[in-house]
């Protein structure tokens, strides 16, 4: 297959209706100058179930708030455009993964997904002990192209994800198969999207971190987090050998082997508190 044809493929997601409108709208809304907390809490609010999964996490020890917020203009107050944005946008990218895909294990998926998600968040915050939310949605979306491949080229997804593979293994099949990487249909569909530039770097650079330019450090918490959600097998993911973590990437975020045990710790409790939040 020649690269061009999935890209293609993708051009018409758009009309496909992948990205849920509401998630669209948000993300076109806050990257306007103008918007205020009244114009994106009417997008949200529009959408009932949307607004009370962000009240429900925003209200979760996840953002650590001492104070309860009852209305989605409170939550942008407190919390911010950015992070309800994101917690939007993370809520719409559930319902994505909530549809059916052919031939892969897309709860699975889901649930790696969102390890990922927790762990790069976790491994950002760990030295100062709160934050670190910007990696959060980056590690949610880190492998959205093997959604995207699952529903533009069905017929190619055993060849591309069965069985026991290392991550070169499969990113060599899938330049085989299809001329191009989950990592790179991602970042194409989340320019199409219109999503901000750090974030289609995490997901573009989420195997190869030290490409990374605009955001180095919280690409390498989603480098990270990935491989974390691997080694303590939380999800299914499509490779299942744990990559090696190069001391620079460590390096780079200030983390080092004797912090591990601590780390581990805090993703798998936080990843319980994720996975029950979205599981309702
Ligand atoms: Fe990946
Ligand atoms: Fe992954």
């Amino acid at each position: 297959m020649n690269p061009s044809d999935i890209l293609k493929r993708i051009d018409r997601i758009g009309s496909l209706g992948t990205l849920p409108a509401v998630a669209e709208k948000i993300n076109e809304a806050v990257a306007q100058d103008t918007c205020t907390p009244a114009v994106l809490a009417g997008i949200i609010e529009k959408d009932a179930s949307l607004s009370a999964k962000v009240l429900k996490l925003a209200n979760s020890s996840f953002y650590g708030l001492s104070r309860r917020v009852d209305t989605i203009t409170r939550a942008i107050t407190v919390l911010g455009f950015n992070l309800v944005r994101d917690t939007a946008l993370t809520v719409s990218v559930h319902r994505m993964f909530s549809q059916q895909a052919g031939g892969i294990n897309v709860e699975g998926l889901w649930l790696h997904s969102l390890a990922c998600g927790v762990a790069a968040k976790d491994v950002l915050s760990f030295q100062q002990g709160s934050g670190g939310h910007e990696a959060f949605l980056g590690g949610v979306l880190h492998d959205i192209g093997v959604l995207l491949i699952s529903r533009l080229v069905p017929d190619k997804i055993s060849e591309l994800y069965s069985g026991r593979h290392t991550i070169a293994d499969v990113l060599a099949t899938e330049r085989k198969c299809i001329g191009t990487t989950h990592a790179e249909v991602g970042a194409y569909a989340s320019e199409q999207w219109h999503f901000p530039a750090s974030l289609v770097e995490m997901i573009r650079c989420h195997h190869q971190p030290r490409s990374a330019r605009l955001s180095p450090r919280t690409a390498a918490a989603v480098f990270v987090g990935n491989e974390i959600a691997k080694a303590l097998q939380l999800g299914t993911s499509i490779s299942f050998f744990v990559s090696e973590i190069e001391p620079e990437v460590w390096g780079v975020l200030g983390i080092t082997a004797a912090d591990m045990h601590r780390l581990v710790k805090t993703v798998h409790s936080d990843f319980e508190t994720a996975r029950d939040l979205f599981a309702g």
